[in-house]
């Protein structure tokens, strides 16, 4: 099959491309001196995480117990669920994985750690159980200053075993220029080593330090402390990443082949990707691939509208174009199959397993 056979709008990832930022990461990984485990959500399809693993990444994290279930009846034996898991059926079914799978899962509240260790106590598993700092995002986590009582807790229950510590600094990605990125690295960096000094001082072993988003890991893996690197978007990059610096045009591996369906002016056109195919999660439009002059201006749910100047005005009912999503991560969760492509030639199918698993 070529690429122009392929129904539109689909989802296509340029193989070269692919195979290239996955050597990339590792290259530069291997370099500092940290292990790689990629965060596979991004492409939640268990095939990709193999070409991932197979090139040198020591593991995987999830951020659902239902992507888990999925990547783990896929052979995938070493799950780090980077998300507090609260609810005792939801932990249950992480520990019934945990029965035949490596299985990680942060935390950051001391009655969770007491929950989770009754839990996997009941079902006869265990799990390494990493505290979540908040390193800046003030998302989840745990404050540093707190990081050590939540150690002492999880390390006495039996069943987990208290592996390390885990922050994602995912306000980096909005830091716009290197200056930026490289103060909030820092002072992401600032909070994990004040936890890390803390649970020492009581007498714990912090083996991991675990961090990184995709723009924050190209510094903060030099970092003493970092043992781990857990970034997602590197996979596929998305013109936000070619934004930040971290990835050019050419590394882009993934974007959505739609149709003109419509050309009711010279200088507007209407393909047949909206909303429903794209997503809208980061507020900004996703970008023609080649045709510069096409710039995607509004969405419906099933319509991409397009203002076209200079060359692209040539385009007319009938023609294919490719986008270039703003953020690849929920681009990807609308979609059942990523089509892989080499040249024109489409190589292989990698069906996104873990698509809607939200739970
Ligand atoms: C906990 C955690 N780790 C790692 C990642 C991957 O980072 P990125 O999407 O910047 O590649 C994410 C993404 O949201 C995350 O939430």
């Amino acid at each position: 099959m070529q690429l122009d056979d392929l129904d539109t709008p689909s989802i296509v990832v340029d193989l070269d491309r692919l195979e290239k930022n996955i050597k990339r990461m590792v290259t530069f990984t291997k370099e500092c001196g940290v292990k790689l485990r990629p965060h596979v959500k991004t492409h939640k399809c268990p095939e990709i995480a193999k070409l991932q693993l197979a090139a040198g990444s020591t593991g995987v994290c999830l951020q659902k117990v239902s992507e888990v279930e999925v990547f783990a009846a896929s052979g995938i034996k070493d799950i780090f669920l980077t998300n507090e898991i609260v609810v005792p059926s939801k932990i249950e079914r992480l520990a019934r994985v945990a029965e035949k799978t490596h299985i990680g899962v942060a935390v950051d509240d001391i009655e969770v750690a007491r929950l989770m260790g009754k839990v996997f106590r009941e079902v006869g598993s265990e799990a390494d159980v990493y505290v979540d700092v908040d390193v800046g995002m003030k998302r989840c986590g745990i404050a540093a200053k707190h990081a050590p009582a939540l150690a002492q807790q999880v390390a006495r229950e039996n069943n987990l075993v208290f592996r390390g510590l885990m922050g994602y600094e995912g306000q980096v990605n909005g830091a716009k220029t290197k200056k930026e990125q490289v103060g909030e690295s820092a002072a992401a960096m600032r909070s994990m080593s004040a936890a890390k000094r803390g649970i020492k001082k009581k007498g714990l072993a912090v083996d991991v330090v675990s961090v990184g988003s995709s723009v924050s890991t190209w510094i903060n893996a030099r970092h003493p402390d970092v043992t781990e690197v857990q970034p997602g978007m590197y996979v596929f990059n998305d013109h936000v990443l070619v934004e930040r610096g971290v990835a050019t045009w050419d590394d882009l591996a993934l974007t959505l082949v739609a149709t003109v369906m419509s050309k009711p002016t010279e200088d507007r056109a209407v393909v047949d990707a909206g909303s429903k195919a794209f997503n809208f999660d980061t507020g900004r439009f996703p970008m023609a691939f080649e045709e510069k002059g096409a710039v995607m201006e509004h969405f419906s749910e099933e319509h991409g509208w397009l203002h076209l100047t200079g060359d692209a005005r040539k385009l007319k009912i009938g023609d294919r174009m490719r986008f270039v999503p703003a953020h690849c991560c929920t681009m990807v969760n609308q979609h059942e199959k990523i089509y892989g492509i080499r040249g024109e030639r489409v190589e292989k199918v990698f069906p996104v397993l873990a698509r809607g698993k939200m739970s």
